[in-house]
């Protein structure tokens, strides 16, 4: 039996994400979101919903760009502190989290050392929504941990990026079933 919910959110899971904003000299600013995803490969592409209430908004308006960061799941309390205190209450987020910045190489915005996997965006449009806009963002370089690599290629399970679900709550990665456009093979005719 289905029951019916009508409109939600609830597709999971989500990565819980780290996005820094330039928003003075030296100076950035850390959220949590989770509304984000790849949307495009070539080039790269991702999506992110943000509220238009936040502290971050008109940093982000005025710098058009920021960092995307992909915390490991041992970062978890300062991934949900940083989606619970504004930037208008502890202008310093990433100081007490522990974590530092560093530059970027093609924009403005900083990115957080500490988290093993980073991104640099830049917007290349906004959808106006109703608690908020969708940035879409052109992913212009792709920051990695030496120590996450295997092969010379990022490994999921070394980066342990944190998950989170609708009915909120964090999770770490699970088991591996197996490779992508592989298992299915077995069902081919
Ligand atoms: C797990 C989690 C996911 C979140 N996802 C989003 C999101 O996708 N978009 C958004 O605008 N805010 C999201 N938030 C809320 C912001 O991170 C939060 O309001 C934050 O304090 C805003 O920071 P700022 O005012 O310093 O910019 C999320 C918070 C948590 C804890």
């Amino acid at each position: 039996m289905k029951k019916r919910l009508g409109p939600t959110t609830d597709l999971m899971p989500m990565p819980a994400l780290l996005v820094a904003v330039r928003t003075g000299e030296d100076e950035a600013n850390v959220l949590t979101v989770a509304w984000a995803g790849i949307v495009g490969g070539q080039p790269p592409m991702m999506a992110l919903e943000i509220g238009s209430g936040h502290y971050s908004t008109p940093f982000i308006e005025r710098e058009g760009n920021f960092t995307v960061n992909v915390p490991a799941s041992t970062q978890v309390v300062g991934v949900d502190y940083c989606g619970m205190v504004s930037g208008r209450e502890d202008p310093t987020k990433a100081a007490t989290c522990g974590w530092t910045f560093l530059p970027s190489t093609k924009i403005s915005s900083p990115l957080i050392a500490e988290c093993p996997l980073n991104f640099e965006c830049q917007v290349v449009r906004k959808v106006e929504a109703s608690q908020g806009a969708f940035y879409l963002v052109e992913i212009l370089e792709t920051h990695v941990d030496e120590k996450v690599l295997k092969e010379n290629k990022i490994d999921a399970l070394l980066v342990d990026p944190l998950i989170f679900t609708p009915d909120g709550k964090y999770y770490r990665l699970g088991e591996c079933l197996g490779k992508a456009w592989d298992v299915g093979k077995v069902l081919k005719k």
